[in-house]
């Protein structure tokens, strides 16, 4: 709390106040990020984001475990020393620290939940842990403040494509997720093929701006015009089928480089045809006003720009994060850190990292 240093130290230690600091911490993958942010309520400004990411997988076209722990345990103490001394504050104003414990790679989650909980512990400050794709729900928020609930929320990641109605903060409903590859690991898969380096999504989309939309009309996966409510697959997604039909496409190509950015244009205009076609039955279905998108996927223009043309005429208004806040990042951490904060929750020293889980506060479809 701001006016007095840090939280007061006794069983009522955290409990809200005008004004709260809190220093978030994200490892879950392949980016060591902190950041700092004050206030209260949805009043909540951020005072600082470091993001160092880890451009060795590059390397290897994909995410390695090992390397990428490794790369956490080198850069978390001096990222977290920059996001500090940049909101111009120090260890000892914070009143609490969230950080990321699921989901992700253990190894990496395990370097900031180390971390945050040594702080936590040596200050005497409260440890929250954070769900990663909570985080992402809370990520549009910090920069639109019309960005809270309720809403119906699209989270497009590397790992998780989850369509949900946001009736309140901590109150979800999980209405669909992917059945295979999520949305971003499909536009990864697809770039690999394609020759496109990794992680590949801002290529395809380069690429497909170029392309012809009708040479490689791709079939939109799992989006029957007639399909209702009440068919398993209303909501769902499934996108290594069209994963399949790119990799047929390349392999019947005679020119592959004469071909790319047509196949590129197909793909993405399925993938984005889909996301679409879902988001706007769970607004129309709840009668959301906002649509609320999140995770690395949401950096497409291309997909904002085609949510936006389906709803807007309907009075739905779109909102999302710069291409920053969108990607991994410790604001968005913290940020949700923030809720669970006010909502009174505490992690112990026990707390432990996990591969998956799903996120909290879900209530029945
Ligand atoms: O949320 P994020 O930073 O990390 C995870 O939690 O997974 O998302 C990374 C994903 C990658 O699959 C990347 O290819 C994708 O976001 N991505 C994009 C674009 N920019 C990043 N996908 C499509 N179009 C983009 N412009
Ligand atoms: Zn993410």
């Amino acid at each position: 709390m701001r006016d007095g240093g840090r939280g007061t130290g006794d069983a009522g230690r955290g409990k809200p106040t005008a004004m709260t600091r809190i220093l978030g911490i994200e490892t879950s993958c392949d980016e060591t990020s902190a950041a700092v942010l004050e206030g209260s309520g949805d009043d909540v400004v951020q005072k600082s984001l470091v993001i160092l990411s880890q451009d060795i997988h590059r390397v290897f076209g994909g995410v390695v475990p090992e390397i990428a722990s490794r790369a956490h345990l080198t850069s978390i103490v001096p990222v977290v020393e920059r996001a500090l001394s940049e909101a111009g504050t120090s260890l000892d104003s914070l009143d609490a620290i969230a950080v990321t414990n699921t989901p992700g790679l253990v190894g990496a989650l395990l370097v900031g939940v180390s971390y945050g909980k040594a702080l936590a512990f040596s200050r005497d400050i409260p440890l929250i842990g954070v769900h990663h794709m909570e985080g992402h729900l809370f990520a549009a928020a910090l920069e639109h403040r019309d960005a809270v609930p309720p809403f119906t929320a699209l989270l497009v990641s590397g790992g998780h494509t989850l369509l949900l109605d946001v009736e309140s903060w901590g109150r979800y409903k999980l209405l669909g997720a992917t059945r295979d590859d999520a949305a971003g690991e499909a536009f990864d898969k697809v770039a690999k093929l394609l020759g496109l380096p990794y992680p590949g999504g801002r290529y395809i989309e380069q690429l497909a701006a170029t392309g012809n939309p009708k040479r490689f009309p791709f079939a939109r996966p799992m989006v029957r015009r007639n399909s209702q409510p009440k068919d398993g697959d209303y909501y769902a997604f499934s996108f290594s089928g069209l994963k399949t039909a790119v990799l047929n496409a390349v392999r019947d190509s005679s020119s592959i480089e004469d071909d790319k950015a047509d196949i590129a244009r197909g793909f993405q205009d399925s993938l984005i045809d889909t996301l679409v076609e879902k988001t706007a039955r769970a607004a129309n279905a709840f009668s959301r006003q906002r649509v609320v998108l999140g995770g690395g996927v949401a950096c497409n223009r291309t997909l904002a720009a085609a949510m936006r043309a389906r709803l807007e005429g309907d009075g739905v208004t779109v909102f999302t994060p710069s291409p920053r806040l969108a990607t991994d990042n410790a604001a968005m951490i913290a940020r949700a850190g923030f809720f669970r904060f006010e909502q009174g929750e505490r992690a112990g020293l026990d707390l432990n990292a996990y591969a998956s889980s799903p996120i909290p506060g879900l209530v029945a479809a």
